[in-house]
């Protein structure tokens, strides 16, 4: 598998502000980790080696330089938001801007903390759209609730309280991914943590020399999924990160019904990784996905909202609002392109009703501009009488390219 989405954001990010120099293995190279190496190339971060083993050049917390050009986070919401905690810690003037889809994104829900913690966050819409001015500076630490559970959030704020003077707290109601928790412990960093709380002590140095970043589950479960619907599928999936705060979707499979079993179990750089083995032919049967399991799967609704089509019975999914502000509106994405396929799907404000035993034909539909999306649709298709156009199906090169030779080879 490619590596993992949002360690390799991690890596890249964390490392730049990390005294000397740290190597990283297994970085996934694609549109949206391209955005955050280009947006600390403008911060004068350098990068010597290839992508399979890069090594990051960090000049500690004060290493950045003012950048002469606008940053560009492109489609990636996690560079813009990650980002957006280390510039709010820079004493310069930075502005900050994304790709058409990342523009209507909200943006308040990482200005609002970082504001009380003393930075200057302007942009569009009183302060809340992309493109974003930043001028940082001296920050002072909060104790800070998230109105929604969004890792982004928690690690902007975490990120920006690695600069201020004292114990920055971040509490959630349910455990968003802590992949960054993870990370800057591995990069020795003193932070204490509870099941949805989080404390850091400012003015920390990072210190480490090796990343190993693990596959990425949020890609691996499309051909998972393949697997688990194909009457004889067997798939083995070596190397994938199965930190618990990610494994939301193959629970949810396997209280389908589904087969899979996560196999070799081992620890890389503070982050659990598996082995992943799934296999179909099992009647799947429809289920209730509520709001508090929400985190663990939040880009994996997509697929398994497929899944659900050939299960027996509902599938309900319900407390998903936040799947409105993602690269697209995937609630209303995924009832207006799976309905084009002749499924029954019923969207909510904040959630999906799904029929099960489907009968697929393949038609013409969108990915909207949506990785996730372009390759749900495409494991739909799989699935489908005769075949399926998906326009946009080039947006999968944001976090899996190669997704549909990888496809390919395993449905041959
Ligand atoms: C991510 C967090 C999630 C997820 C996104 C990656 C991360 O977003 O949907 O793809 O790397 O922190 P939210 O924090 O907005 O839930």
């Amino acid at each position: 598998m490619p590596g993992d989405k949002s360690i390799s954001h991690r890596a890249l990010l964390f490392s730049s502000v990390a005294e000397g120099e740290v190597e990283i293995e297994g970085l996934l190279q694609a549109g949206d980790t391209l955005s955050t190496a280009g947006c600390l190339k403008g911060l004068g971060v350098r990068f010597e080696g290839d992508w399979r083993k890069l090594r990051v050049m960090g000049g500690g917390l004060e290493g950045f330089v003012e950048p002469d050009n606008v940053l560009d986070a492109g489609n990636s919401g996690t560079t813009a938001r990650l980002l957006a905690g280390l510039l709010a810690g820079q004493p310069f003037a930075s502005v900050l801007n994304g790709d058409a889809s990342l523009r209507k994104r909200p943006m308040n829900r990482v200005a609002e903390p970082l504001r009380q913690m003393g930075a200057v966050m302007d942009g569009r819409r009183e302060g809340s759209l992309l493109p974003f001015f930043i001028r940082g500076g001296k920050l002072h630490p909060i104790s800070y609730r998230l109105p929604v559970p969004s890792a982004q959030v928690k690690s902007a704020v975490l990120l920006a309280g690695l600069f201020a003077d004292g114990i920055t707290e971040v509490q959630e109601k349910y455990p968003s991914r802590d992949h960054t928790e993870r990370m800057l412990q591995h990069l020795g960093a003193d932070i204490s943590r509870g099941e949805t709380s989080c404390r850091l002590k400012g003015k920390q140095k990072l210190h480490g020399d090796y990343i190993k970043v693990p596959g990425d589950i949020s890609s691996a479960i499309f051909l998972l999924t393949a697997a688990v619907l194909a009457p004889e599928g067997e798939l083995l999936i070596e190397e994938v990160g199965v930190n618990p705060t990610r494994i939301g979707a193959i629970n949810v499979l396997k209280e389908m019904g589904a087969q899979i079993e996560i196999i070799h179990r081992r620890e890389q750089s503070g982050e659990p990784m598996a082995d992943i083995l799934a296999r179909g032919g099992k009647p799947l049967k429809g289920i209730s996905i509520g709001e508090e399991t929400i985190p663990s799967l939040v880009d994996e609704v997509p697929v398994l909202a497929v899944a659900a089509l050939f299960a027996r019975g509902y599938t309900e999914i319900t407390g998903a609002g936040e799947l409105r502000v993602k690269e697209t509106d995937r609630l209303r994405a995924l009832s207006l392109e799976l309905s084009r396929l002749g499924a029954v799907v019923k969207e909510f404000p904040e959630g999906l009703v799904i029929e099960g035993g489907a009968r697929l034909r393949g038609a013409a539909c969108s990915s909207h501009g949506d990785h996730r999306i372009a390759m749900a649709l495409a494991v739909a298709a799989l699935f489908s009488e005769g075949e399926t156009k998906i326009q946009g199906a080039e947006s999968v090169d944001i976090s899996f390219p190669g997704f549909f030779e990888r496809l390919e080879e395993v449905t041959r």
